[in-house]
């Protein structure tokens, strides 16, 4: 009988660098939704794992699973959607590849079984011939290391992205921009250097522009006593809002997980999503929504430079948002040979009366967000040399 290699699931973060994750990862089966072509590669290594080498790639399965079980129990959505479009078939085609009378995986299968199953009258589904765009994705899970070096607290954190509808991308509307249905990889690299510097923004109220999918402002959030999280698209805000709720406390205790919870820590009432433009004339319409003039203690911005035009706004935003003498905004954006306008940015903001600061070598030294790109080619990153990363002061 073959023997079980036991992965424990809560050291997935150190073993990032590790080519473990190459054999089959939670992002082919975010793949099945999309890519038929992913849907006969999952089941192809899935039948070659009967044969080959089994003790090497079970840990690999494990992992699949568990991330499978832990997304499906708190994004009910997305365990529906899977059951939907036929992921059952291959939870079903492990089990008959797996013969092998291991009750860790057994357990394991039935377990993300049960969680689909939450979700729906009946599961297995049938599922469609064919396979296309849909209203959900099942989430993409980013670990992160919010301890010290004597104290590792490995956090996870569930962001789930929006598929593109054909009508959307024919859209004039510019908010309808669909930038902000994906993650982008500067907000991974913010949250591997927040994680780190926490003391930025912790107790502290804190605002993230153009935030996407929410995950730069969700981190910040474990540390800091307020967030807003900003986007001129409503499709993204209310995104944004789903992955505040996926990752919350409150969440979480709701769902009698809290004992076992490796979540990233945050009350929801901390943290709002926000319909705001940065480049509206007049920001004063934005009180409403708590955002007052120079109340802000820390501005974030990942990928948020696509034009000219946002560096003049974003300087606006931050002049009119930022607390003055103490306020500081932080932004990683892409490099002149990627994204336009980025040579203004500096202009921008001394037009307004800011002070900024380059900080490219901070970014580039970041190793941790390095080894995940590495192994996560599908965020389809450019080498992070040709990202810039400024810190703005209001004088
Ligand atoms: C490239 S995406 C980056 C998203 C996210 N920060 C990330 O890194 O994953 C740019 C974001 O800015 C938003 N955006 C673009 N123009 C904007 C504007 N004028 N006001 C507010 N948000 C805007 C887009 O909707 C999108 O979410």
């Amino acid at each position: 009988m073959t023997e079980i290699v036991q992965h424990d699931t809560n050291n997935v973060n150190n073993n990032i660098t590790t080519d473990k994750y190459k054999a089959l990862t939670p992002r082919d089966f975010i793949s099945l939704r999309v890519n038929h072509e992913k849907l006969e590669d999952s089941k192809r290594i899935l039948k070659s794992l009967n044969y080959n080498n089994i003790e090497s790639k079970l840990p690999t399965v494990l992992d699949t699973l568990n991330f499978l079980k832990y997304a499906f129990r708190r994004d009910l959505d997305a365990a529906y959607e899977f059951g939907r479009i036929g992921g059952h078939q291959v939870i079903l085609k492990m089990l008959t590849t797996f013969d092998d009378g291991s009750e860790d995986l057994l357990n394991s299968l039935g377990e993300v079984i049960d969680a689909c199953s939450a979700s729906c009258l009946q599961f297995p589904m049938h599922s469609s011939t064919t396979i296309k765009l849909e209203e959900r994705r099942v989430p993409l899970k980013i670990s992160l290391n919010i301890g010290d070096s004597s104290n590792e607290d490995l956090k996870e954190i569930l962001i789930r992205t929006i598929p593109k509808d054909v009508n959307e991308i024919a859209s004039s509307d510019k908010t309808n921009l669909t930038v902000g249905y994906y993650l982008w990889d500067s907000s991974i690299a913010m949250v591997y250097w927040l994680v780190k510097n926490n003391i930025i923004v912790q107790s502290k109220k804190v605002l993230e522009l153009g935030c996407g999918a929410g995950l730069a402002g969700i981190v910040a959030a474990a540390f800091a006593s307020e967030v807003y999280l900003c986007d001129f698209n409503l499709k993204v805000v209310e995104n944004a809002n789903f992955n505040i709720k996926l990752n919350s406390m409150k969440h979480h205790v709701d769902h009698e997980e809290q004992s076992q919870c490796c979540c990233i820590p945050f009350e929801k009432e901390n943290v709002k999503s926000v319909e705001f433009d940065w480049d509206h004339e007049d920001f004063s319409i934005y009180e409403k929504d708590n955002l007052k003039k120079e109340s802000m203690e820390v501005i974030l911005g990942a990928d948020v430079v696509c034009q000219e035009s946002d560096c003049f706004n974003i300087a606006r935003v931050i002049k009119y948002f930022l607390k003055k003498d103490f306020g500081v905004a932080y932004f990683i954006i892409g490099a002149q040979d990627s994204r336009f306008g980025v040579e203004k940015f500096e202009e921008a903001m001394l037009v307004q009366g800011l002070h900024v600061e380059n900080m490219d070598e901070v970014i580039n030294k970041n190793d941790e967000y390095k080894n995940f790109m590495a192994i996560n080619e599908h965020f389809n990153s450019r080498p992070l040399d040709k990202y810039k990363m400024f810190k703005v002061i209001s004088k």
